[in-house]
């Protein structure tokens, strides 16, 4: 009897163990419980916009929704996107690869609230005139730098799969290099439609600046180190045959 019970809590404390243990810092299962975290915090914007929209739990969105749903989403959007952009390099400076991973839901997460900011103008704020959007595009240029940069963005929503990684191939990284263009476009469209206080819109530059900047230089510190590699492989004076190491 006294064997069987001491095996019981043997076994209890051991799946208390396997279910309550933190996964190690980078492992897979450390990945999948940021991912499990994530979600409702990339959601939580809209779930606060939803609240305010329809009057509940004390939230609302001011005197004038429409213009405030639409300010937010383009506002939690351009912040996606940025967030999207600065995992290459904190990957770089910190050295946690595994960052990686959470790329494309950021960078879905950007596309999903973009998609609503123009959904709320065309729906909520043109009332589905579709030949005042025409209008607009070409008469009001922040409208036209907003409709090119969201543009830019839908190839690659509908390419984030691994199967259409496996598909482009090398021509996918190249591709996804539009979304530089299209943070560019978003902060330039949010700059121009600013009336008076340009703080806020001058904050998103300067980020936006910084994170280019980051990647100039570590595209420049990995073309160097390629090269000083190829040439300590292929000295001159070898007549251009490798060395044997
Ligand atoms: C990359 C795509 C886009 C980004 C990053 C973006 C971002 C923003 C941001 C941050 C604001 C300003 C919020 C504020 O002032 O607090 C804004 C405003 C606005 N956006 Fe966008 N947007 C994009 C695309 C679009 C598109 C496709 C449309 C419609 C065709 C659009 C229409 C507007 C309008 C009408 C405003 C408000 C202008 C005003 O109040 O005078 N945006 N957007």
């Amino acid at each position: 009897m006294a064997t069987r019970s001491r095996s019981l809590t043997c076994t209890r404390a051991w799946i208390c163990a396997e279910t309550f243990s933190m996964p190690a810092f980078g492992s897979k299962g450390f990945t999948r419980l940021i991912k499990t975290l994530l979600w409702p915090l990339c959601l939580a914007p809209l779930l606060w916009l939803g609240l305010g929209a329809f009057e509940l739990l004390g939230f609302n969105l001011g005197a004038n929704p429409v213009e405030k749903l639409l300010h937010e989403l383009g506002k939690w959007g351009l912040k996606f996107l940025l967030l999207t952009l600065a995992i290459t390099p904190l990957r770089y400076w910190t050295g946690w690869h595994w960052l990686v991973t959470f790329r494309r839901l950021l960078g879905l997460f950007a596309f999903f609230y973009l998609f609503l900011h123009f959904l709320v103008y065309i729906v909520l704020d043109r009332y589905l005139d579709f030949s005042g959007l025409l209008e607009d595009i070409v008469e009001r240029p922040y409208i036209t730098l907003g409709m090119t940069g969201l543009l830019l963005l839908l190839p690659l929503a509908l390419t984030s799969t691994r199967g259409w990684m496996r598909r482009l191939g090398r021509r996918w990284k190249k591709l996804h290099r539009l979304v530089y263009a299209s943070a560019i476009l978003g902060v330039w469209h949010f700059y121009w439609q600013v009336k008076l206080d340009t703080l806020e819109a001058t904050v998103y530059a300067l980020i936006l600046a910084a994170l280019l900047l980051a990647r100039i230089v570590h595209s420049r510190r990995k073309a160097a180190r390629i090269q000083v590699r190829s040439e300590t492989l292929l000295p001159e004076d070898s007549g251009g045959a490798p060395l044997r190491r």
